[in-house]
């Protein structure tokens, strides 16, 4: 048999069983509001670890200057989707993403997307934070120093207007130089914000940023995300129900890779349509 050279080339086998198990490919999500003039626009987004797929048709918009919530059970997908804004997932071999992930009128998985560019606009904030074993001033300047030529004022200028805007200067100003790993884990989720923020990024990824923080160091966090918002667009990964309540504007729930349900956060919360949704909400499994 002859295949056309611009055939789209099959779905790997493995993945042939998962849509039978019901993972309804064509599936669309039960979508309840429009987001006018996304920040960002996803669009049959699958993707792939070697045959293994763990994404299916992800179909989503996000909010200018909001914050989106993804839920969802642990495994359903939400660290893999948001890895594919900033093509993070290019680190290792035999990771694959097929679809569209439009930021700002461009798809950032075509081929001549500028990668360092890309993740100058879309920062990260991980589950564990990761500040570098330098000092606390270091780490916020590394970003700084890499994208921008700035002068040594300027530069102490925009470190201290970070650390500020992540709600930590007063706790840190008189220990700059000492080592962000001697921080509390709550205070070096914030320098990692810090260093994030420095370098004036339009979409800020969040997977789980309260995941090893203790209950006070969350709640700052949370009061700093709400206030990120008013100048940067937040995707927040969380497990955690009522941190997405409580800071969220819209969510979206995944399960098994598929987005079954897209809305305002209060009513999904409240009047959620898909019955997976209000069982994963209600407590029921997850
Ligand atoms: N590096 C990897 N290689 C292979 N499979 C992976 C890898 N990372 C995650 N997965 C699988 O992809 C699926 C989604 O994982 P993930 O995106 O981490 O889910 P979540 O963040 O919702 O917990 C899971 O089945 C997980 O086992
Ligand atoms: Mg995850």
């Amino acid at each position: 048999m002859q295949t056309s050279p611009n055939e789209p080339a099959g779905p790997p086998a493995a993945h042939a069983g998962e849509a039978a198990r019901g993972h309804a490919q064509g599936h669309a999500a039960s979508v309840h509001v429009e987001i006018p003039s996304p920040k960002v626009r996803v669009r049959g987004l699958n993707f792939y670890y070697g045959s293994h797929q763990v994404l299916f048709n992800n179909t989503l918009d996000i909010a200018a200057n909001h914050v989106t919530a993804i839920i969802g059970p642990s495994g359903c997908g939400k660290s893999t989707h948001i890895r594919v804004y900033n093509r993070i997932y290019e680190l290792y071999r035999d990771h694959r993403a097929e679809g569209s992930v439009v930021i700002d009128g461009k798809n950032v998985l075509d081929a001549d997307t500028d990668l360092l560019d890309l993740r100058k606009r879309v920062g990260m904030i991980f589950q564990k934070p990761t500040p570098f074993p330098t000092s606390i001033f270091e780490n916020v300047a590394y970003g700084l120093r890499q994208h921008y030529k700035t002068g040594r004022e300027e530069l102490a200028g925009r470190v201290e207007d970070a650390l500020r805007r992540a709600v930590l200067w007063d706790e840190v100003k008189d220990k700059l130089s000492r080592p962000a790993t001697a921080l509390s884990g709550g205070q070096q989720q914030r320098v990692c914000i810090a260093r994030a923020i420095a370098i004036e990024p339009e979409l800020l990824l969040m997977d789980e940023p309260c995941s090893s923080i203790d209950p006070v160091g969350t709640a700052r966090i949370e009061e700093l995300i709400m206030e990120l918002k008013k100048r940067f667009t937040i995707v927040l990964v969380t497990h955690n129900m009522q941190q997405a309540g409580r800071v969220s504007d819209y969510t979206a729930f995944f399960y098994q890779g598929v987005i079954v349900e897209f809305g305002l956060t209060n009513q999904i919360f409240t009047k959620p349509s898909e019955k997976k949704t209000e069982d994963y909400i209600t407590g029921r499994f997850g």
